[in-house]
C-alpha cells in the first residue's frame, strides 16, 4: 500500500495537494495532444520526464467535470442509503441529482456516483484506467462518464444515471418480470455495438471485463458498457497480441488468455459469447447452485448449440416458450462461433452485430398465453368495481413498462467515507460471497502487467 501511493503521487500529485505543497504553475506534460490521439493509461503513469502531471489538465479537451467530494455528498445526500443503487468491486454506487445550481454549463440531470473503497479489491489503477478510457470514448452504447473527483485518498466517478441498472439486475434478479426475447436481442446487438466501436477505434481497445453486471440499461434497453477499469491498449505493429497479467471475471474470461496471458480482441468476442449464452439459457455464466456438470454455462450448453433439437431444452423456461425459433438458432450458432476455443475461428464483433441486428424483428414469434394481470391500486382507483380482470398476452418487448428499478443489494461493507483512509487493505476477494469469480481483481500499481507465470 504505501509503495502504492508514493505511485499514485508520481502519478498524480493534484489529488495530494494537501502533502504537496504548490510550487510552480502546473504543466502538462501529455506528449500526445488529445485531439489527434487517445492519451493512454501508460502515457500518464510512467512520465518520460520528471515534470509533475496533472490529470484534469491531461485531460482538459475531453470535457470532464472535476468534482469536490462536498459537491458529490451534496448531491447523493451524503450517499444516503435511500440513493445506494448497488455494489461491485470498486466499491458502493448512489443515485445523486445535479441540479442547475451546483455547476454552470452542467445540464441538470440523475447521475450515478461511484466510490473506490480503499478496502475493496480495485484502486486507484482501475480509477485512473477509467477517467482515461471514459473520459476520451464518446459512443452510444457507452455510458457516459460526466466527471470524477481525486481528493486526499478519495477517487470518485460520476456517470451518467441508467434507469433500468445492469443486464445483470434484469435477467437473473429473482423476482424479476422475464426480458421479452426481442428486448434480449437489443440488448446483445447494443453491447455488440459498443465493442465493435472499441476494437475499430483508431487506437484499438481491449474491454476485457465483459459480463452481465457491466451492460448498463437506459429507459428503452439501450445497452451501454461502464467500467472501464481493465481495458487495454490493443496489440500495436507487428505484435499479434498484448501480454498481461490475466484478469477479469471467471466464466467470462477467454480460455486461451486464461492458459497465456495473450490478450487479443477476440478475448472480448469469447465473453460477448458467454454473455449471448446468457440471454438465451436466463442462466448464470458460473452456477455453484447447480449440479456440478451444469455450473459452467459454456461447458453444459456448448453441445446443444448447434442442434436445433436440442435448443429448446436450454432456452430460458422464463420466456415460456416466446422466442423466434429461426432467430434462437441464428444467435445459438453465432455463441458457439464466439466460443470457439480457437480465436481466430471466432467472429469479430462488426460480423456479430450483421448477424444480430436483423434478429431484433424476426416475427415468427408465437402467440402469447392470455396472462392474468393482478389488478393494482391505480386500476382499483380508475375502477369502483374494485376488481377489474385484464386479460393481456404477455408484454411486447418495446412496449413493456416495468415498476422502476430494484436494486440489487449485495453484502453491504461499512461505507468507505465512514472508514479510516488509512486502514489497511485485505487481500483480493476472489470467489467472494458476492458471486464474484474475477480470476484476479485486486490491483495495486505494484502489481507489473506482465503475464502470469502459470493458471
Ligand atoms: N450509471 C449507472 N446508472 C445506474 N446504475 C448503475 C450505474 N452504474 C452502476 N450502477 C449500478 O450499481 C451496481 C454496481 O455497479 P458496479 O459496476 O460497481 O459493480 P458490478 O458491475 O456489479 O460488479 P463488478 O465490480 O464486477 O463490475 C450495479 O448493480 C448497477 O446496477
Ligand atoms: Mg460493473
Amino acid at each position: 500500500m504505501t509503495f502504492m501511493k508514493g505511485i499514485w503521487k508520481s502519478m498524480l500529485p493534484g489529488c495530494y495537494k494537501g502533502e504537496y505543497p504548490s510550487r510552480k504553475p502546473k504543466r502538462v506534460v501529455s506528449t500526445k495532444p488529445i485531439c489527434s490521439q487517445r492519451i493512454s493509461v501508460s502515457d500518464l503513469s510512467f512520465p518520460s520526464t520528471t515534470f509533475s502531471e496533472d490529470l484534469s489538465m491531461s485531460l482538459a479537451g475531453t470535457n470532464l467535470h472535476v468534482f469536490t467530494l462536498a459537491e458529490l455528498k451534496l448531491i447523493t445526500q451524503h450517499f444516503s442509503s435511500s440513493n445506494f443503487l448497488g455494489e461491485g468491486g470498486f466499491g458502493p454506487v448512489h443515485k445523486g441529482f445535479i441540479d442547475d445550481k451546483l455547476r454552470h454549463g452542467l445540464k441538470p440531470q440523475p447521475v450515478a456516483v461511484k466510490l473506490l473503497d480503499l478496502d475493496g479489491s480495485q484502486g486507484h489503477k482501475e480509477w485512473l484506467t477509467e477517467v482515461v478510457f471514459l473520459g476520451q470514448l464518446r459512443h452510444p452504447h457507452l455510458v457516459k462518464l460526466i466527471g470524477y473527483c481525486c481528493e486526499e485518498d478519495h477517487r470518485l466517478l460520476v456517470y451518467e444515471y441508467l434507469p433500468r441498472g445492469s443486464l445483470e439486475n434484469q435477467l437473473f434478479r429473482r423476482f424479476s418480470a422475464s426480458l421479452p426475447w426481442s428486448t434480449r436481442m437489443k440488448i446483445a446487438v447494443g453491447a455488440a455495438k459498443g465493442l465493435t466501436f472499441l476494437h475499430e477505434a483508431e487506437k484499438q481497445v481491449i474491454y476485457r471485463d465483459f459480463k452481465a453486471s457491466n451492460i448498463l440499461l437506459d429507459s428503452d434497453y439501450n445497452a451501454k458498457l461502464s467500467d472501464f477499469g481493465l481495458a487495454k491498449d490493443g496489440p500495436e505493429g507487428d505484435d499479434t497480441h498484448v501480454s498481461t497479467r490475466v484478469m477479469g471475471t471467471q466464466g467470462y474470461a477467454a480460455p486461451e488468455y486464461v492458459m497465456t496471458g495473450h490478450l487479443t480482441a477476440m478475448s472480448d468476442v469469447y465473453s460477448f459469447g458467454v454473455v449471448l449464452l446468457e440471454l438465451l439459457t436466463g442462466r448464470r455464466s458460473v452456477d455453484k447452485s447447480k449440479v456440478p456438470r451444469e455450473q459452467n454455462l459454456v461447458e453444459w450448453a456448448r453441445p446443444m448449440l448447434n442442434d436445433p433439437r436440442k435448443l429448446g431444452r436450454i432456452m430460458d423456461p422464463k420466456l415460456e416458450g416466446q422466442y423466434s425459433e429461426m432467430g434462437s438458432r441464428k444467435a445459438a450458432a453465432l455463441a458457439y462461433q464466439c466460443l470457439s476455443h480457437r480465436p481466430r475461428n471466432r467472429p469479430t464483433m462488426s460480423a456479430v452485430v450483421k448477424v444480430l441486428d436483423p434478429l431484433q424483428d424476426f416475427d415468427d414469434i408465437p402467440i402469447g398465453p392470455f396472462v392474468y394481470t393482478v389488478p393494482n391500486e391505480s386500476n382499483n382507483n380508475n375502477n369502483n368495481s374494485g376488481v377489474e380482470s385484464s386479460f393481456s398476452p404477455s408484454p411486447s418487448p418495446n412496449k413493456e413498462k416495468k415498476s422502476g428499478h430494484h436494486h440489487h443489494h449485495r453484502h453491504r461493507r461499512p461505507h468507505p467515507l465512514a472508514k479510516s483512509p488509512k486502514s489497511p487493505r485485505p487481500h483480493s476477494h476472489l470467489n467472494s460471497e458476492n458471486e464474484r469469480h474475477h480470476t484476479n481483481r485486486r490491483s495495486s500499481s505494484s502489481e507489473s502487467d506482465s503475464p502470469p507465470s502459470h493458471t
